[in-house]
C-alpha cells in the first residue's frame, strides 16, 4: 500500500512500506541498525521539540550575559534559574554525580567543566557552555562556543573551524547513509585544517533519557557503522583539539576533562532528527 507522507508522521510500529523495506534489505545485507526503540513516535517528536525549544532559549538568554569578568558559577545559576522558570529540568545537575546544571569548559578544557564562583571569564579565553534540559520527561542538549574580549587569530579559526565540523557532520547525517559518514565528515576537515578530533567522546542518541544508543563518533570512514535510519534523535557534538587528541580526566574532580597538551579545545553540540528527506536540526 502506498502512503503519502507530509512531514514525519508514521509511529515507528506502523512505518510505510518503502521504509520497512529498506531496514529489511540492509538487515538481510547484515548492516547494523537501531533498535526500534530509538526510533521516536510522533508523540515523542513533539515533547522533543518542546524541550529543545527551550534549551535554545536557554543558550540565547546566556549568550547575552556571558562576557569578560563572569564566573561560570554565575553562568551555571542564571541557567539553573531560567530551566526553572520554564517548569524544566537541568539535565546535567545530579546526572551521575555531577553537581552543576551546566558544563563550562575554557580554553584547554575539553569538555565537562564544572562552574565555580573562582573560575572567572578572562579576555582571550574561549569558552564552550553546553546546556541540556529535560522538559516533560523529554531530553535536549546543546553547546555552543563563546569568545571573550580579545582572542587570538589561532583560537578564533579553532572555534570556526569546529564549527564547520558540525556543520559538515550534520549535512552528512541522512536518511539510509551510515555514522561512519558523519564521522569521516569531521575528521577530515579537522585533519585537514591541521586540528585532531577528541575520540574518547562521543555524540549520543538522546530523547527519552540523557544518553541513548547509538554513539556518534566524530571520527571514522565512509561507509561503515550503523545504518541512519528516518525516527532516530541524536547530537552531533565534534570536540576538535588543536594540539594532540589525547585527554585526561582531572582526578581531583573526577569530571573535568583536559587536552594532554595543554592546547585550546573547541566543541559546538546541536541534536537532530533524521527525517525520510534529511534532518531537522532541534538545538540551536
Ligand atoms: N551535554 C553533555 C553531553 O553531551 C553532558 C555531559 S554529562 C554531565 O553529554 F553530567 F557532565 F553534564
Ligand atoms: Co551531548
Amino acid at each position: 500500500m502506498k502512503k503519502v507522507i507530509k512531514g514525519f508522521r508514521f509511529t515507528p510500529s506502523n512505518y510505510p512500506d518503502e521504509i520497512e523495506d529498506k531496514i529489511q534489505k540492509y538487515r538481510k545485507q547484515g548492516l547494523k541498525l537501531p533498535q526500534r526503540k530509538v526510533l521516536r513516535t510522533p508523540e515523542q517528536i513533539e515533547g522533543i521539540r518542546a524541550s529543545a525549544k527551550i534549551n535554545t532559549a536557554l543558550l540565547d538568554y546566556l549568550s547575552e550575559k556571558i562576557r569578560e569578568g563572569i564566573s561560570t558559577e554565575e553562568i551555571d545559576k542564571l541557567a539553573y534559574n531560567f530551566t526553572k522558570q520554564h517548569g524544566a529540568i537541568p539535565a546535567p545537575l545530579h546526572y551521575g554525580g555531577f553537581p552543576k546544571s551546566v558544563c563550562t569548559s575554557i580554553n584547554d578544557v575539553v569538555c565537562h567543566g564544572i562552574p565555580s564562583k573562582d573560575e572567572i571569564l578572562r579576555s582571550g579565553d574561549i569558552v564552550n557552555v553546553d546546556v541540556s534540559t529535560i522538559y516533560n520527561g523529554y531530553f535536549s542538549d546543546a553547546s555552543r562556543m563563546f569568545m571573550i574580549g580579545e582572542v587570538s587569530a589561532e583560537k578564533q579559526r579553532l572555534v570556526q573551524v569546529t564549527k564547520e565540523c558540525l556543520e559538515l557532520g550534520i549535512a552528512a547525517a541522512q536518511p539510509w547513509a551510515r555514522l561512519g559518514d558523519v564521522g569521516a565528515a569531521i575528521q577530515e576537515h579537522a585533519e585537514k585544517n591541521g586540528y585532531s578530533v577528541v575520540r574518547d567522546l562521543c555524540g549520543h542518541g538522546i530523547g527519552v533519557a540523557f544518553h541513548e544508543d547509538p554513539d556518534v563518533e566524530h571520527f571514522g570512514r565512509r561507509g561503515t557503522g550503523m545504518v541512519i535510519v528516518p525516527g532516530m534523535t541524536f547530537t552531533i557534538e565534534p570536540m576538535i583539539n588543536m594540539g594532540t587528541y589525547n585527554v585526561f580526566v582531572d582526578q581531583a574532580d573526577e569530571w573535568t576533562v583536559c587536552t594532554d597538551d595543554g592546547l585550546p579545545s573547541a566543541q559546538w553540540e546541536k541534536m537532530i532528527l533524521i527525517t525520510e528527506t534529511g534532518n531537522e536540526i532541534l538545538t540551536y
